[in-house]
């Protein structure tokens, strides 16, 4: 059985996870809106990865015994200064939900509740591919500059994720 405590923090993350693959749905759209079908193409595939993240923790609530609570989600904004703007904000906001998920296991710490550090070992590595592959993407785009050649070229090179 979850500790109340944990249980809540974990419905909070099911809601931080869902309210990224929303913050991507937007950033795709925007991509999408200036041609840039590429870099749409990888944030879509960013939405479906938060939503599987959601629903890992969905899953996991339930099958403690937990109970899941759904809470709403806040509507992302539609406007981005760049392309370049939008992964600074990626990564940004990766860096953020890695803060989450290590205040989340140091809870299951605290709590003494060992299945949910194991659990939560797969969002930690995760984490750690999250933040370099928006990293890497932003170090390229340094690379591209204000080279629209260079920026088509990064463009079909994320549309093959
Ligand atoms: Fe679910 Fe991108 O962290």
């Amino acid at each position: 059985m979850l500790a109340k405590k944990v249980q809540d923090a974990l419905n909070d993350q099911i809601q931080a996870e869902m309210a990224s693959a929303y913050l991507y749905l937007a950033m795709a759209a925007y991509c999408e809106a200036m041609n840039l079908k590429g870099f749409g193409h990888w944030l879509r595939a960013q939405y479906n990865e938060e939503v599987g993240h959601a629903m890992k923790m969905f899953d996991y609530v339930i099958e403690r015994g937990g109970q899941v609570a759904l809470k709403a989600i806040e509507a992302p904004p539609a406007e981005f200064g760049s392309p370049a703007d939008v992964f600074a904000k990626v990564l940004a906001h990766e860096q953020h939900v890695t803060a989450r998920i290590n205040s989340l296991y140091e809870l299951a710490v605290a709590e003494k509740d060992y299945a949910t550090q194991i659990f939560l070992q797969w969002f930690i590595s995760e984490q750690v591919e999250e933040e370099a592959s928006a990293d890497e993407i932003i170090e390229r785009m340094k690379l591209a500059g204000d080279k629209g050649s260079a920026l088509v070229w990064l463009d079909k090179e994320l549309g093959k994720r």
